[in-house]
């Protein structure tokens, strides 16, 4: 009988205990059920037999001991039990489809944006502040839109990546996004860049129809900073699907462009302005792009000369540098000539496109 009811007090167990710790009764769980068919069979009997002789004493107007009461108890709550307990199998059985998976798993999430971003930025002095100032912005609830301005290649897009890599680690938000606006902008284009970001996947429906859906995702998410990078006009969020104004109040925008006043439009509570490089910022960029072969003490004088046409902007200070690898002094000293009387273009490297935008920032 004791092994009968360890049997049975197990089953019970196995109800409501984790499955895991009974991982040897489900590996054995077949011959397991047949002895417990048997056993259960024998207490049956036992307790029909147990009372037949109850029933027969109650006729007789006599009474039962209050030990053999509990007994018949007992055994009825067990019974009861185990018919439960096999019947939850039985149910398991008929359905042989359950516990079939055709594939086990799921989509990855997409990575985060900044995995992608190159190293390399140089964490110079005249940039700290503001991006300090900047992830304090961030931090405060009341704040929804920042916006970072500069002239074109000053390093607002390098320094928008920094933060999101650092604000990665300050756990400010459960989701980072990322699109680049650029001059003519694409809603469609904007709007795919976030949905990739976020694993949404369009089917093939109307702006509008994107527009809809990327906002029911984007609300979703409760703390999200979406980056748009290099606005040069005003944007309509809710063509895009943007969250805007209170909508989603844990949703922040960080802007950057070349135009303070689109910033101001659109609405930043904060603004960020880039500033050039120092001198001596815009040297130790120079240097560590010429690389190794620049300590010719001879090429200092020049080089620096060089250095200053660049008026501090990243952009030009990188460009130039990458062009003047290895160069001999004649070189330079072409090089300088050119710079100075602003024809750039015949710098090899130099993109054109890249010295007209810089020329346009300048002559507005
Ligand atoms: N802090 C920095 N450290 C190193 N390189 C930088 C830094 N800021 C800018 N640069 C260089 O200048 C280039 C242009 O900067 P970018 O961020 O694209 O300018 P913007 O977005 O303002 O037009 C970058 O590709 C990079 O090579
Ligand atoms: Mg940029």
């Amino acid at each position: 009988m004791e092994i009968l009811i360890s049997i049975a007090s197990k089953i019970g167990e196995c109800l409501v205990t984790p499955i895991g710790k009974e991982f040897g009764y489900l590996i054995n769980y077949h011959s397991n059920l047949q002895n417990l068919k048997g056993e259960i069979n024998k207490l049956f009997e036992k307790r029909d037999v147990v009372q037949g002789l109850v029933n027969a004493a109650k006729r007789n107007g006599e009474s039962i001991k209050p030990d053999v009461h509990s007994w018949l108890k007992n055994v009825n709550n067990m019974i009861q039990k185990v018919s439960h307990f096999e019947d939850e199998i039985n149910k398991k059985r008929r359905s042989p489809n359950e516990g079939t998976f055709e594939n086990v798993v799921q989509p990855a999430p997409p990575p985060e944006i900044w995995s992608a971003f190159k190293e390399g930025f140089k964490n110079f002095k005249s940039r700290m502040v503001n991006m300090n100032e900047l992830i304090e912005g961030l931090k405060r609830e009341e704040v929804r839109m920042i916006g970072i301005c500069g002239l074109g290649g000053v390093g607002k897009t390098t320094m928008v990546k920094e933060i999101i890599k650092r604000l990665d680690k300050l756990n400010l938000f459960d989701k980072i996004v990322m699109a680049t606006v650029s001059q003519s902008p694409s809603t469609r284009m904007i709007q795919s860049e976030i949905a990739q970001e976020i694993g949404l996947k369009f089917e093939d429906e109307s702006e509008s129809g994107r527009a809809r859906r990327l906002h029911r995702r984007l609300i979703e998410i409760k703390r999200i900073l979406i980056v748009l990078d290099d606005v040069w006009t005003e944007l309509d969020f809710e063509a895009i699907g943007l969250p805007c104004g209170d909508t989603h109040k844990g949703c922040k925008i960080l802007l950057t462009s070349r135009d303070l006043e689109v910033c101001n439009r659109m609405g930043s509570q904060q603004l960020i302005v880039v500033p050039i490089l120092t001198t001596e910022e815009s040297w130790e960029l120079f240097r560590e792009t010429v690389g190794e072969s620049f300590d010719d003490p001879d090429l200092r004088s020049i080089a620096k000369e060089v250095v200053n046409e660049c008026a501090g902007l990243p952009i030009a200070i990188v460009t130039v540098g990458r062009a003047q690898k290895r160069k001999k002094k004649h070189e330079w000293v072409d090089a300088l000539n050119q710079l100075r009387k602003s024809i750039p273009e015949s710098i090899p490297g130099l993109d054109g496109k890249v010295y007209s935008s810089i020329k346009w920032t300048y002559d507005r």
